[in-house]
């Protein structure tokens, strides 16, 4: 279905000596246990099709489609060419007041994916920019039409929404939020949805929450709607470890933003480009958004970009003034960078050439069986997945929590599986091009490894 480099090749190419422990002081590692990471690297080298090698030629199965992004997976021929034959053609263009083909004929594609109502798009060059920038629409498109007042932004508990301050305001994982100060003001959260009393072990959406939508409405009783510009959410929870929305959540947050005036935004950086079984979150549940935000598979993670969706009306309410100025003042130097927009465009094209947008729908069911046979391990308190996304929670070591999952995510490295961590939970979200087979490998790792260090 794809082609791989072959792997006994990639290994002889593979012949880098040990990482080096010493030489590793000046990079500042984001989001990495840092010291422990340089006692003890994990270094990375090569890639192909399923798989990593280390520096030493070890392979390692790539369990989550290198951060959620890399959905066709890794080494892509038709993806590589085009992004070396952009740089040798056109390397950069300004994208302010000046703008290249490419820019316009992927807009014209990326918005035949997404519903019908989302057919503007804005480029950045990451999930966390794309946030800040969806915000920034919500909020200018209220004073543009004359509703100025309505600057309030509401995210949710355990929300990720990327690392700007933005983000992190509306976010609601607090490690990311409680050393940086107040923030952008003006910000409240809804309710998270995880309850394991009540879904623990369910499979695909939880049964049970819906009702927790109409926080919202608690919400604009406490700020009144007039002050509410938009609420945004992950449809599907990803960082904080994979929290489905319970049926009838979403319905019930459109309906209550739409009887109060308020955007509804979804953050789909994980889950847009085919993570569920449809192209975004937005199709799957069939709730349309009012501005949607994508990064990661939107280039196969080959090279850095994001993008803002937005419906019509929302650009067009900016399309005022003098024709001379500026309506949106608002962008980036690589927004739009050529090679970004090359790399999309042969995604785009190798996703549809393989069907690759629905083809987690086809292996949930083997992916679901799989992941679920975990229940009943030491330690393991809930296993939830929706189409190729999975999660296991284990229960905290006390006085350490993290250190259980921490634990595991290394030993599943060490046995040649990578799986994701976050706190205590695993997460698992394979490139969409996986088989049977290493569903099984995955699985069976992480078996061992939690049964190793019950
Ligand atoms: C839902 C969501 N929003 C935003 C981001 C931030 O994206 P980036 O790391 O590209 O800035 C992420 C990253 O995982 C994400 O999952």
């Amino acid at each position: 279905m794809h082609k791989d480099l072959d792997p006994a090749t990639l290994a002889a190419q593979a012949g880098a000596p040990s990482a080096p422990q010493s030489g590793m002081e000046a990079f500042w590692l984001p989001f990495t246990a840092a010291r422990q990471f340089r006692q003890e690297p994990r270094l990375l080298s090569k890639a192909s099709g399923m798989h990593y090698w280390t520096p030493e030629g070890r392979q390692v199965l790539d369990g989550c489609a290198g951060l959620w992004c890399v959905n066709a997976g890794h080494a892509r021929t038709k993806i590589v060419q085009a992004i070396a034959e952009q740089a040798a053609e056109l390397d950069f263009a300004p994208p302010f007041n000046m703008g290249h083909p490419k820019a316009f004929e992927l807009a014209e594609k990326l918005v035949k994916l997404t519903p019908p109502d989302l057919n503007r798009v804005f480029y950045t060059n990451s999930g966390s920019e794309a946030v800040d920038t969806a915000l920034k629409m919500a909020i200018g498109y209220h004073r543009m039409r004359g509703d100025g007042a309505r600057t309030r932004v509401i995210g949710r508990e355990r929300g990720y929404h990327g690392v700007n301050f933005g983000g992190i305001s509306v976010g609601g994982m607090v490690g990311n939020r409680k050393i940086y100060g107040p923030m952008l003001p003006g910000v409240d959260h809804l309710r998270h949805t995880h309850d394991l009393t009540k879904n623990a072990f369910t499979r695909g959406q939880p049964q049970h929450g819906a009702e927790l939508a109409d926080d919202l409405e608690r919400l604009v009783a406490l700020h009144d709607a007039s002050t509410i510009a938009a609420v945004i959410v992950e449809p599907m929870a990803g960082s904080t470890g994979v929290l489905l929305p319970p049926k009838g959540y979403l319905d019930r947050l459109r309906a209550i933003c739409d009887k109060h005036g308020i955007l509804l935004i979804f953050d789909e950086v994980i889950t847009g480009f085919g993570r569920l079984g449809s192209p975004f979150a937005a199709t799957h549940y069939g709730v349309t958004p009012d501005l949607m935000t994508v990064a990661k598979g939107i280039t196969n993670g080959c090279v850095p970009m994001g993008a803002v969706f937005a419906k019509q009306a929302i650009h067009d309410a900016f399309m005022s003034g003098p024709e001379h100025v500026v309506e949106f003042p608002h962008g980036y130097t690589y927004s739009a960078h050529p090679l970004a927009c090359a790399a999309s465009l042969a995604t785009l094209e190798t996703y549809a050439d393989e069907g690759l947008l629905t083809r987690a729908a086809t292996m949930a069911p083997t992916f679901e069986n799989a992941v679920h046979s975990l229940q009943g391990l030491p330690n393991v308190i809930d296993v939830r997945n929706t189409g190729l996304v999975a999660a296991v929670e284990l229960t905290p070591i006390a006085g350490q929590p993290g250190k259980r999952g921490f634990d595991v995510f290394v030993e599943c490295f060490q046995r040649g599986v990578l799986v994701r961590v976050t706190g205590d939970i695993i997460a698992m979200s394979p490139p969409l091009i996986v088989e049977a087979a290493h569903i099984d490998q995955m699985v069976s790792t992480l078996a061992d490894v939690i049964k190793a260090k019950a």
